[in-house]
């Protein structure tokens, strides 16, 4: 299991400490939660504060667009050269031609989808796909409660990414801790995103080392 990091639960005073903390704590992916205000309740961080993260950052960045105007927002975090882009399904109309642009821009391309949407939402998509975001919390705040739906979801979305692009990874975001991820794994699950659970433990390697199981 690989383990993202969401730095929107870091010390922002002192981001550059958390994020040398993470990477010497073994961490896979750095996740970086980007919220406009509008698709979400809340507002983040824009390429000002995520520029100096990426330097710092001696592992690659996942960027989690939760915003309105996804191509906007692709071409405004392109120049840090993320491993990763994902955008919702939910806020998008051309989710294909956005796939293709962020290929272009020589970043792999993922899709989210918020709790209630069903993975076959981008059954047509999968082939086009480096991977599919599941949230298990409503987009917009870390330290939420897991849905737990999403261990049924992970393995149906398994189930179709065995039939059309078995390359494709799964993500799961939200409420992850050291008692749901033996779940999580078994469903198929490849990549998890922790906040909470890293940021609130004294030893983010420690916290770090328990999900990579
Ligand atoms: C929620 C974000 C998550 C969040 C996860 O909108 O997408 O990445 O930071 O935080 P935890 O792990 O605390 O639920
Ligand atoms: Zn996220």
């Amino acid at each position: 299991m690989l383990v993202a990091p969401s730095i929107l639960s870091a010390d922002f005073g002192k981001l550059d400490q958390e994020i040398k903390a993470i990477c010497d704590g073994g961490c896979d992916l750095i996740h970086v939660d980007v919220m406009d205000g509008h698709f979400v309740p809340n507002m983040t961080i824009g390429p000002v504060v995520v520029s100096p993260v990426a330097k710092a950052a001696t592992k690659p960045l996942d960027v989690h667009l939760m915003v309105e105007n996804n191509t906007f927002f692709v071409e405004l975090f392109a120049p840090l050269k993320p491993e990763y882009i994902t955008f919702h399904i939910e806020s998008e109309k051309h989710p294909h031609r956005l796939i293709q642009k962020i290929r272009s821009l020589g970043i792999k391309p993922g899709i989210v989808l918020n709790p209630h949407t069903p993975p076959e939402a981008i059954e047509f998509l999968l082939e086009d796909l480096d991977m599919v975001l599941l949230m298990s919390v409503n987009p917009g705040f870390g330290g939420q409660k897991f849905i737990a739906s999403v261990v049924e979801k992970a393995k149906r979305l398994k189930k179709l990414i065995n039939e059309r692009n078995p390359n494709c990874l799964i993500e799961v975001d939200g409420g992850v801790n050291d008692k749901n991820i033996h779940e999580l794994k078994e469903a198929g699950v490849d990549v998890v995103v922790a906040g909470s659970y890293v940021f609130g433990n004294d030893d983010y390697s420690k916290a770090i080392k328990s999900l990579q199981i």
